[in-house]
């Protein structure tokens, strides 16, 4: 058998996704998380690797923030979010001393860590690697998809909200960028305060709450995703 540094700990991933935005606290980690519960609800096996060095909240939202990770010979060993072990997840947060501490890393530091985060977690098998990364295109974005790009299929969803686009268009922001970009429109996630909630108490949203009005929302963007809708990175 061989080992993962022999194959690299990345090769055993079928389909990475960056979730990105251009400005901050419009939901990525909240697609993020969902996405993966959603993706585990139709019997996928998904990684979440949260790159927000300045505010790391996936590890909250489900509810694994007192976890932590480990070294082995191959790497950093994810945490798992479920007994299944089919949900994987790696956050700066865990390296933290207190959970809600935020780390200001800087320039090849930062890059470096980053690198390392991408290569050395030791993430096995997975249908999909979901990277969760902060507000812009900044220092993160870039280093995460150099190290990324070897691994096809790279695919990306830029998440986005009406108020962002209000000096463009009216309504349905996200629908007319991307129609203007060329890209798919997965789907519009209307505001639900039980999704506020459950992101809170770090609870399982797909699970639990089938009739709130976000669900079908985020169902309907996963099942686009398992039909390989996924705009690809070039
Ligand atoms: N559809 C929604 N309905 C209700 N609340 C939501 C919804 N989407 C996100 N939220 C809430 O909005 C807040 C910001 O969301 P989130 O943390 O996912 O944004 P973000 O883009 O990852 O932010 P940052 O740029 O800081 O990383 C969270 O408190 C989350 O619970
Ligand atoms: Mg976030």
């Amino acid at each position: 058998m061989e080992t993962a540094q022999e194959t690299g700990n990345l090769t055993g991933i079928r389909q990475i996704i960056l979730v990105l935005s251009g400005k901050g606290g419009v939901g990525k980690s909240t697609i993020s998380t969902e996405l993966a519960l959603a993706l585990r609800h139709s019997g996928k096996k998904v990684g979440i690797l949260d790159v927000d060095l300045c505010g790391p909240s996936i590890p909250r939202m489900l509810k694994v923030q007192d976890k932590a990770v480990h070294q082995c010979d191959n790497g950093w060993v994810p945490v798992f979010v479920d007994q299944e072990q089919t949900i994987s997840l790696m956050s700066v947060g865990f390296l933290l001393e207190k959970p809600d501490e935020a780390v200001v890393w800087r320039g090849p530091k930062k890059n470096a860590l980053i690198k390392q985060f991408v290569s050395d977690v030791v993430w096995g098998d997975l249908d999909y690697l979901i990277v969760d990364t902060p507000p812009g295109t900044s220092d993160e974005h870039i280093s995460a998809v150099e190290a990324l790009r070897p691994y096809k299929p790279l695919g990306a969803i830029l998440v986005t909200t009406p108020q962002e686009c209000t000096n463009l268009f009216s309504k349905g922001g996200g629908e007319e960028l991307a129609r203007h970009a060329k890209v798919p429109f997965l789907g519009c996630v209307p505001l639900d305060p039980q999704l506020t909630k459950s992101l809170e108490e770090g609870q399982d949203f797909i699970q639990e709450f089938p009739k709130s009005p976000a669900f079908p929302a985020f169902i309907s963007i996963t099942q686009q995703i398992l039909d390989g809708m996924l705009a690809q990175t070039s």
